[in-house]
């Protein structure tokens, strides 16, 4: 049961989106709310885990006995992931991290001048979860995969390409599951195997996904 693997260990999880200013009023975002990310922290606690919750802006609360840090940025994000994920067992980045920020953050509220368009330069993000998955000493490591087709075949390159110990895929841009849906459905998948999870709520969705970690817990290496 995953409450006996569980049960004492630590966890460390991303969520939400992350936003990149532009201006003091402007933002680039995502369409994350962080309620796949926070079923995942609240049925973790309720097994008995110690866990930290790292979490984009979202309108939601801290669900009982979890530990949240606020971030807004990919770059805040990475900091406060890097100060704990030594004191971490197992990390799962269920967060919708932005690739690209733009170059620089106008300090003013840029202004239109003529008709003329607006050109954004972005440059990359850090890949926090490939980053966690380069340490040395590292928790195990399951990320998520947002795809919109091929979902199981770009998954397993994930997999495959950051070294994870495992990665939950869903096929997002469907209505009622994904992105902001109150449902998700995942296809779960490790080196040797695969599970699949129907779609249920959120909070079902986190308890199998959980029970499906801590037998790849249990075995690990
Ligand atoms: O928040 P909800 O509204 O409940 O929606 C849930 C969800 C759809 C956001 C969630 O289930 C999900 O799929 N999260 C991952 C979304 C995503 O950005 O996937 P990706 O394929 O772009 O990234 C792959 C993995 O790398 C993810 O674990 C992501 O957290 C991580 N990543 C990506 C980029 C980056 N710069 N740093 C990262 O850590």
């Amino acid at each position: 049961e995953a409450a006996a693997v569980l049960a004492g260990r630590r966890l460390l999880l991303t969520a939400g989106p992350t936003v990149e200013d532009l201006d003091p009023v402007r933002y680039l975002g995502n369409r994350s709310s962080g309620r796949m990310g926070y079923a995942v922290a609240a049925e973790a606690q309720r097994l008995g885990m110690r866990v930290t919750l790292v979490s984009g802006p979202v309108n939601l609360p801290v669900p009982a006995g979890v530990e949240r840090i606020a971030v807004r940025s990919a770059e805040q994000m990475l900091a406060a992931v890097t100060d704990r994920v030594a004191q971490s067992d197992l990390f799962i980045a269920t967060a919708a991290v932005a690739d690209f920020r733009p170059r620089e953050a106008s300090l003013e509220k840029i202004k239109k001048r003529g008709d003329g368009g607006l050109t954004l330069e972005l440059v990359q993000n850090p890949d926090i979860l490939a980053e966690v998955a380069a340490r040395q000493d590292r928790p195990f490591v399951v990320g998520f995969a947002a795809e919109t087709h091929e979902v199981e075949r770009y998954a397993r390159d994930k997999l495959e390409r950051k070294r994870l110990d495992m990665i939950a895929a869903n096929r997002v841009g469907e209505e009622g599951s994904g992105f902001d849906a109150d449902c998700n459905a995942l296809t779960v998948l490790w080196p040797e195997g695969r599970h699949e999870i129907a779609r249920a709520d959120k909070a079902q969705v986190a308890r199998e996904l959980l029970a499906v970690i801590a037998q790849r817990f249990r075995n690990r290496p």
